[in-house]
């Protein structure tokens, strides 16, 4: 990574040299003088995570006093107005405790633009105003652009950005942009999108934000996998049945359900997050962790995966109705302002796929996600084969499944092991246990937020954790088929809000004699 896993190499059982590539990667890194200019101020995403997130790195030291952050938007405000709007988002999602002194030093770089993404002079006053920052606060000509807005905005702020000279600097300084998804609905769309962003800024200047990558959890997959001798030599086919990766939250769409019509649950989470999780789960060892070989090793698993069929078996879909989240009454998909009430948009998707590599091959992936669900859990299980003889008597080990390696993204982040274990007392009774690896027990410091970290990461430069442009289309080319399968006809199974899915999830794992974890 970024900061430093990056391998010792084989020379590595002498004393690590800290300095190697010339830093020392176990101080923290500050960006250099620069500028963050976000598109889409007034939307939720700047609100509760990018404005909060500069506040957080602002207030850990990771931010220069040559910073500036840069609204752009249709509204009539000025620097001061906007200044408030940041501080009302930092007071109330921040992640760090406010401080009057860091405030006032990240206001002073706080400046805003009003505009259209069709108005010409509006790009125009963006570019005097980041030209005064090069001046006032020393930004150096190196400016971020942040493309918090809808996918179909893209081109035109890509060539206003183009058109008006902000897209690429001098020698001395750098331009970025960072575009959130969806990137595109299907391959074909993420083409056309690929080639609208490529056409302003070169492949190694753009950021497309996979918040998954930049939680902690999904970064100690690779801790866990790369830095120990324990998990490798029973991660393949071998010694594993079966992985689950499973993305479940438990509130409905509320006020993004007009965004959500249309798109979906595979859509939205699987194509990108799920995807990622997968990737990352069943890569190689990358050679180092330099951003292009950890981004070879996804791309060639990403390469080898597509989905089971046939999709009447292997995949479900669902949408959910009224019901219980604990003592709550929830509404339904269709009761949700903004969703059209006859849409087969899912809110629930399964799939499974197949990993066409010597190390996973026959070793099923199943993927599920869905909205207004029993629990809020981002989880991947990896469960293994059961042992080839048991010299127990069979009504010993009734009550013992699968060994499992669960790793826990969120909430209560950390590691699980189940496996079986002696019932205290005279028989030989054997049955599942668990034992339980927990952040917030063994650390002290607390996990930044994902956006943090990916912030920074624009900021300096530091490309790892961004999916590449290739990572992309083949996670749409993976996904494609179902999409097309699930639009030819069929409807969304309903499950009650406050369940875990429809039956059809359920009959769907047990057709090939497994089930789903309830987590
Ligand atoms: C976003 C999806 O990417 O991730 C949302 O568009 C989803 O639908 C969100 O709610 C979940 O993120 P997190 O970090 O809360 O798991």
């Amino acid at each position: 990574m970024a900061d430093g896993a990056g391998g010792a190499g084989p020379e590595s059982s002498g004393p690590v040299n800290p300095l190697r590539d010339g830093r020392d990667k176990r101080l923290p890194r500050i960006a250099g003088p620069c500028s963050l200019v976000i598109f889409g101020v007034t939307g939720d995403l700047a609100r509760k995570k990018l404005m909060p997130a500069v506040y957080d790195l602002a207030n850990r030291g990771l931010l220069p006093p040559g910073f500036a952050l840069v609204g752009f938007a249709r509204r009539d405000w000025s620097d001061q107005d906007f200044g408030l709007i940041v501080h009302d988002a930092v007071r109330e999602h921040s992640r760090t405790p406010f401080r009057e002194d860091v405030w006032e030093r990240l206001s002073e770089g706080i400046r805003f633009v009003e505009g259209t993404f069709d108005d010409a002079g509006a790009f125009e006053r963006l570019k005097t105003t980041l030209a005064q920052l090069d001046v006032e606060r020393g930004t150096g000509g190196n400016h971020a652009f942040y493309l918090s807005i809808p996918p179909g905005a893209f081109p035109t702020v890509c060539e206003q950005l183009s058109t008006s000279g902000l897209a690429v600097g001098d020698d001395d300084s750098w331009r970025r942009v960072v575009i959130e998804k969806p990137f595109g609905r299907d391959l074909q769309s993420a083409k056309e999108l690929n080639a609208v962003v490529n056409r302003v800024f070169p492949e190694d200047t753009v950021f497309r934000i996979d918040h998954y990558l930049g939680k902690e959890t999904v970064q100690n997959i690779l801790a866990l996998r790369f830095a120990n001798q324990l998990f490798d030599p029973i991660w393949n086919a071998h010694y594993v049945d079966h992985v689950q990766i499973t993305m479940a939250e438990d509130i409905g769409l509320g006020g993004r359900a007009g965004y959500y019509d249309g798109i979906g649950a595979a859509r939205d989470v699987i194509q990108n997050h799920l995807l990622q999780l997968l990737a990352i789960t069943a890569m190689e060892e990358p050679v180092s962790f330099r951003p292009s070989e950890l981004q070879t090793e996804k791309i060639k698993v990403l390469s080898a995966t597509k989905l089971a069929e046939p999709f009447a078996e292997t995949a479900a879909r669902g949408q959910y109705t009224a019901g219980w989240q604990g003592s709550q009454r929830v509404k339904g998909l269709k009761e949700e302002e903004g969703f059209d009430a006859e849409s087969n948009t899912e809110t629930y998707a399964a799939i499974t796929l197949e990993v066409d590599t010597r190390r996973w091959s026959g070793v099923p992936f199943y993927l599920r996600t869905g909205k207004s669900l029993g629990r809020r859990v981002t989880e991947i299980a990896v469960v293994f084969k059961r042992a080839p003889h048991l010299p127990f008597d069979a009504t010993m080990t009734e009550e013992l499944g699968q060994n499992a390696l669960v790793i826990r993204v969120q909430p209560d982040e950390g590691v699980t092991m189940r496996f079986g274990s002696k019932v205290p007392g005279s028989s030989m009774q054997v049955r599942d246990v668990s034992m339980d690896f927990s952040y917030g027990q063994a650390f002290t410091e607390s996990s930044p937020e994902a956006y943090e970290r990916l912030i920074l990461d624009v900021l300096l430069g530091e490309p790892s954790l961004f999916p590449v442009n290739e990572e992309v289309e083949l996670s749409w080319k993976i996904l494609d088929p179902i999409l097309e399968f699930w639009a030819s006809g069929g409807t969304a199974d309903p499950y009650e809000a406050g369940t875990w899915g429809p039956e059809s999830a359920n009959e769907m794992m047990e057709r090939t004699g497994r089930e789903w974890r309830r987590p």
